[in-house]
């Protein structure tokens, strides 16, 4: 079994944070979405690993390297252009060598795993295994239409209601999913859709099998799901301080107060994430906040967001909800109130 990671693409519903940010490397709870996936694939045992890169290639080779944080072998597959998931899976027809495989999208946020998801394939004889979700937005999604267990119709973005099951960003496939591949047309939204390539396995009348997802799942195309994201995985986290925190610091809820980082005279309400060598200075943060490395953070309270590395702020009352890309700086100009802000790398802002 191998793994094939999604790197690519645009990111446009996250700009301006992604204009220069590969958006799988945006830090959720502390870490980047990417690496959370890798985990993932690691954790199942999987160690030949392919990662489809586009513009942003060069980032999400340095972020990466060779793999061997995980314990996995990475190869790394740029596509020419982001003409669809199905484009990008034939792109990688070579890595694939026709054997089974995982398909992940490296801007899904699944909690649990997919240890158990890909034992069930493997005692299988399924072209494909399907995850599915309930959303509340489908015409988001690629949905299914399932008759009982089976898997009778998939629409990519659906005009029209025709099922609130949405298609989570984790397949299991074997190399017929190729040859489906092969047999698309441009969609309207001119990209070769894999939910597309998996409606002909299904008109060859191929088993595919479908399960809901048991765990959290989040595709982080907008904002406020990256925000929820980084709540749901900051629910996680247990307590761990390896940087400096000065008595006159209070501590509430889970915190992890990486290396390097220096806390002062602050409240720090967890859950939350402070990076390595980060500073925080009578300050109230959190909860559900992720501060990447190198922050300076004065004077300030800051809840519900995340603070990507380098970022300044200096005497901001109520930042919440808020993603700042990387070294932004905030500062206070009079006035007092909250504030939401999103806002792209090397951003410089004053607030009232
Ligand atoms: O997250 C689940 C959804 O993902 C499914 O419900 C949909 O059926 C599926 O089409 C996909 O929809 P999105 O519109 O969210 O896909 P997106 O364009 O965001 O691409 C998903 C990931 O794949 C993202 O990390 C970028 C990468 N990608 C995308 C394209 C189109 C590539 O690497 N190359 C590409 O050509």
């Amino acid at each position: 079994m191998r793994a094939l990671v999604l790197s690519g693409g645009e990111g446009s519903r996250l700009r301006p944070i992604t204009s220069t940010n590969a958006k799988q490397l945006i830090p959720v709870a502390g870490t980047p979405i990417l690496f959370q996936a890798l985990e993932a694939i690691s954790a199942a045992g999987i160690t030949e690993v392919g990662i489809v890169t586009g513009s942003t290639g060069d980032e999400v080779r340095a972020a990466v390297g060779d793999g061997s944080q995980w314990g996995i072998d990475v190869t790394f597959i740029p596509q020419e252009a982001p003409l669809g998931i199905a484009h990008a899976v034939m792109t990688a027809e070579g890595f694939l060598a026709g054997e089974p495989f995982l398909l992940y999208l490296g801007d899904n946020v699944l909690l649990g795993g997919v240890t158990r998801f890909i034992a069930e394939f493997e005692h299988s004889e399924a072209a494909a295994h399907i995850l599915l979700a309930r959303v509340s937005e489908p015409e988001h999604f690629g949905v299914a239409v399932l008759d009982g267990d089976s898997v009778v119709r998939l629409v990519e973005k659906p005009r029209e209601h025709l099922s609130d099951l949405a298609l989570v960003g984790v397949y299991l496939f074997r190399g017929s999913i190729l040859d489906a591949c092969r047999t698309l047309e441009p969609s309207g939204r001119g990209e070769y859709e894999i939910t597309e390539a998996i409606q002909w396995l299904i008109d060859e009348g191929r088993e595919v099998r479908a399960e809901m997802v048991s765990g959290y799942w989040k595709d982080t195309g907008r904002p406020e799901d990256l925000l929820e994201a980084n709540r749901m995985m900051l629910g996680t986290i247990e307590t761990s301080i390896d940087g400096s925190i000065d008595a006159a610091t209070t501590i509430e809820g889970p915190v992890i107060v990486r290396s390097g980082a220096v806390v002062t005279d602050s409240l720090l309400r967890g859950p939350l994430v402070i990076g390595e060598g980060s500073t925080v200075d009578r300050s109230v943060i959190g909860p559900d906040v992720s501060i990447g490395p190198q922050c300076r953070i004065g004077a300030s309270e800051v809840a519900d967001s995340i603070v990507m590395e380098e970022c300044t702020i200096a005497e901001v009352r109520g930042l919440v909800g808020s993603i700042l890309g990387r070294r932004v700086e905030v500062r206070h100009s009079g006035g007092s109130g909250a504030h939401r802000l999103i806002v792209g790398d090397q951003s410089q802002i004053e607030v009232d």
